[in-house]
């Protein structure tokens, strides 16, 4: 039967193309990987996920809530900035617990217990196309930049993280980084037990030249004696997912728009952030050529323009790929639209629908 669109469809076919990915690289170099929830929560699917990863990191205390009941295994914290006696519950769901700067170490590390500490340094060195997600931008709040304070925090943390990338599919870049890193603060890594280098390495992407990735993660590993830890999001998630819609109406301003059910402003929100397209597979290079638009007021709401080979009508069901990462967990309820449901397609090829979403949850999340 087929679903009621619109819908979420994560494939776990494809994710598993990912994870065995993982798998390799974790083989290889030694490094341990954990799930950045940031970018991806969709708990339906983290049993096959956990197979393949060591645990989860997150940015908020809900979101290691959901690491530690939904995925288990290690739950690492971290954290912008941790307010009243967030990182007092935090000993509840994490393990590790990293600050973001010196001033929040210094006045919440009496309340970690157990939980192993570590502190967010900020290199100075990056690789983003975007400067809005550029965390060694000017200005930058994110991790500590001064290199005299690391040094007299002494024995409050055992490891650091440096999240340093995003969307980076360039290896020499991440090499070079990592050498400045390495010149820049080999005392402390030295002193420390553990490394995590975040997230945003496109390692999933065809191409990517993994034997060297690896080699190098292993080398940094083996110089510092260090466990080394990778915090990818995006990579585990890439092109594993659609959102499927489908045409509601066409209209004609100088060029035909086709207006979908969803909205790139609450089911794709990145796309409108970034000012990218969307990726949509059409039949072709066919003569017809349509804006695809999305059914909130926001004047430029727009997937893209595509062509296709046929003229576009209402009915006509679209797929849009590469749409678990940054999609599902920002996703909101603008001018009250209909919620994409979500669904799985299971290893054998069936598919289910896990979660849908109603009035009463448009209700609940206002009052
Ligand atoms: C600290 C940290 N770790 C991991 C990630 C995951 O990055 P990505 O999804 O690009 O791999 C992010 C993304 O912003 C991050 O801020």
């Amino acid at each position: 039967m087929r679903l009621k669109t619109p819908y979420y469809l994560i494939h776990e076919r494809k994710l598993l193309k990912n994870l065995k990915t993982i798998q390799a690289l974790k083989k290889s170099s030694g490094a341990k990987f954990l799930l950045a929830l940031k970018c991806f929560s969709g708990w339906c699917v983290f049993n096959l996920i956990s197979k393949y990863m060591d645990g989860t990191t997150s940015s908020s205390l809900n979101e290691a809530r959901l690491g530690k009941e939904k995925f288990s295994k290690e739950t690492h914290l971290y954290c912008v900035a941790f307010s009243g006696n967030e990182v007092k519950q935090a000993r509840m769901y994490a393990d590790t617990i990293i600050f973001n700067s010196i001033s929040q170490l210094k006045k919440f590390h009496k309340d970690t217990g157990k939980l192993r500490v570590g502190l967010r340094i900020n290199p100075g060195v990056s690789f983003s196309n975007f400067s809005l997600a550029d965390p060694a931008r000017k200005y930058s709040r994110l991790g500590v930049i001064d290199k005299k304070e690391l040094l007299r925090i002494g024995n409050l943390i055992s490891g650091v993280l440096f999240h340093f990338n995003c969307e980076n599919n360039s290896f020499k870049d991440f090499s070079s980084n990592l050498d400045f890193i390495e010149n820049t603060y080999g005392n402390l890594l030295e002193r420390i037990n553990w490394v995590s280098l975040g997230g945003g390495i496109s390692f999933t992407q065809e191409g990517y030249p993994l034997p060297k990735l690896s080699e190098r993660l292993k080398r940094f590993r083996e110089k510092f004696n260090i466990q080394l830890y990778m915090e990818p999001g995006e990579a585990v998630i890439a092109n594993s997912a659609e959102l499927i819609t489908t045409v509601i109406d066409v209209v004609r301003n100088n060029i035909n728009i086709a207006i979908v059910e969803v909205s790139t402003e609450a089911h794709m929100l990145d796309l409108l952030v970034y000012g990218l397209p969307a990726k949509i597979k059409t039949t072709g290079k066919g003569k017809h050529k349509y804006i695809i638009a999305g059914r909130s007021c926001l004047a430029g709401d727009i997937f893209g323009i595509f062509r296709f080979k046929r003229p576009l009508r209402a009915g006509k069901i679209l797929r849009i790929s590469d749409a678990a990462g940054y999609t599902m967990v920002k996703k909101n309820w603008f001018n009250g639209l209909d919620m994409p449901s979500i669904a799985v397609k299971k290893m054998n090829g069936t598919i289910k629908t896990v979660r849908k979403f109603s009035y009463d949850d448009f209700l609940n999340s206002l009052s």
